[in-house]
């Protein structure tokens, strides 16, 4: 495994840093676990999307989902992207980090009657629909508020993709979008809707792909049901692929995005309108790391027991999807020989469990750090409070300086929301 460090995430003098600041120093000032991300490597990130996307014209909207802290909203928004969101939380989020709402693109295949009113009324500036159920509601709801919706039909394209089963969405068999075959009856019914403007064509076929392969397949036969409905007299303005970009999380294998942008423009050479991109984990992945202290070396057979402060309800991957995150110490100073040790959370679970026979130094001792590295995307966000756990702080860093972007929603606070 070759460690996912980055330019700003890295090993100085044997203690981990995030940016100028050493993990030990900022764990000091604060609980473990805890979530830190580093802004430079965020700003790298998203210059290094906008350089790989923008030569080829296509708009980026960032899949909020991915992490959506306020503070790392404003910084993506400032530097001029929009968002995909998939409810009224995550457009009230986007909202009070100044998004304009033109900017945002409304996804997901169970937008309710409340969600989608608050949308239309903020004006949000796409709906990707997802069903003949949800347009006949939403033409419904712009009826009644008088509103005029930009929308686009999401189809399923079935294309196979190589990642883990539990994040393809592109499949026959998934939920998410409308077969191809249904949506030129949509197209045709909603020709004269007053409020209705169907313009546009949508896909997303899976998360964490490590090949343009599927990209292309799909894109093909989206191109061929936009002529099919441009031939029949429809204007077809944009396409949006999604995102689903794969990171490197110490396999070595990513998904470049300057092939996958020069991919697509290939693909989608004929096709003269906007083409948007949704990429959420490639953006925020490898800026963040979560900390955590070991509570006990616990010996036992075949492998002692790494026990953390940070359990599955903080970072659910790796017990939703078998994710394996780098766990490294956080000084290396005493590193001797390795260890494989069976790393685990505290919570009464078996799938509390991040990582087998990990190998890490035989010199770790109870009291000290580690960091789970490539956290910053579907880690936060994801987290419960299950065994009645707070929900962690998230830090920024940026140089020298450490701020708290989300205090700890204590476990004292959870109680008082209960009657
Ligand atoms: N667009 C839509 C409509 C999506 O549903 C998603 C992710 C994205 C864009 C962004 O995909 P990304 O670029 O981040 O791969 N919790 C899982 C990932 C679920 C992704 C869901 N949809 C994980 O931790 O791997």
């Amino acid at each position: 495994m070759t460690l996912p460090l980055t330019e700003h995430i890295l090993y100085t003098q044997d203690q981990l840093h995030i940016e100028a600041c050493s993990i030990e120093s900022i764990a000091a000032k604060t609980t473990t676990p805890f979530y830190c991300y580093s802004k430079a490597q965020l700003l790298s990130n998203i210059h290094h999307c906008q350089a790989a996307f923008k030569p080829h014209g296509m708009d980026i909207h960032y899949a909020m989902k991915a992490n959506s802290n306020l503070s790392i909203l404003r910084l993506i928004a400032d530097q001029g992207l929009g968002v995909d969101l998939v409810s009224s939380g995550e457009l009230l989020r986007a909202q009070a980090a100044g998004i304009p709402e033109k900017s945002m693109i409304f996804s997901g295949v169970g937008k309710t009657t409340v969600e989608l009113t608050l949308a239309i009324n903020a004006g949000v500036g796409q709906f990707n629909v997802e069903s003949v159920e949800e347009l006949e509601l939403l033409a419904t709801l712009a009826t009644q508020h008088a509103r005029s919706i930009n929308a686009a039909l999401r189809v399923n394209p079935d294309v196979a993709v190589d990642t883990h089963k539990n994040i393809t969405t592109g499949r026959k068999g998934n939920k998410f979008g409308i077969t191809i075959e249904q949506a030129l009856s949509l197209y045709q019914c909603y020709a004269d809707h007053p409020w209705i403007k169907l313009s546009g064509l949508a896909m997303h076929i899976g998360s964490q792909i490590q090949s343009v392969t599927p990209y292309r397949q799909a894109i093909e036969k989206l191109m061929a049901l936009a002529t099919k409905l441009e031939e029949a007299g429809f204007s077809i303005n944009s396409l949006d692929l999604g995102g689903g970009f794969g990171v490197d999380y110490g396999d070595g294998a990513n998904l470049d995005l300057v092939s996958v942008a020069q991919e697509i423009a290939r693909s989608t050479a004929n096709f003269r309108g906007r083409i948007i991109v949704e990429p959420g984990r490639s953006l925020v992945a490898n800026a963040g790391v979560l900390v955590s202290r070991i509570s006990y070396i616990k010996e036992a057979q075949p492998n002692p027991f790494l026990i953390l402060d940070a359990a599955m309800n903080d970072l659910m991957r790796a017990a939703l999807y078998q994710a394996s995150h780098p766990i490294v110490p956080t000084n290396t100073d005493n590193d001797s020989a390795i260890r494989h040790y069976d790393i685990v959370g505290p919570i009464c679970e078996s799938t509390d469990t991040f990582a087998r026979s990990y190998p890490l130094s035989k010199s770790l001792k109870a009291g000290e750090l580690v960091a789970f590295l490539c956290t910053g995307a579907y880690g936060s966000v994801m987290s419960s409070t299950y065994n009645s756990r707070s929900i962690l702080p998230e830090l920024l860093v940026s140089g020298t300086e450490t701020q708290i972007i989300r205090k700890e929603i204590t476990q004292a606070q959870l109680i008082e929301y209960e009657l």
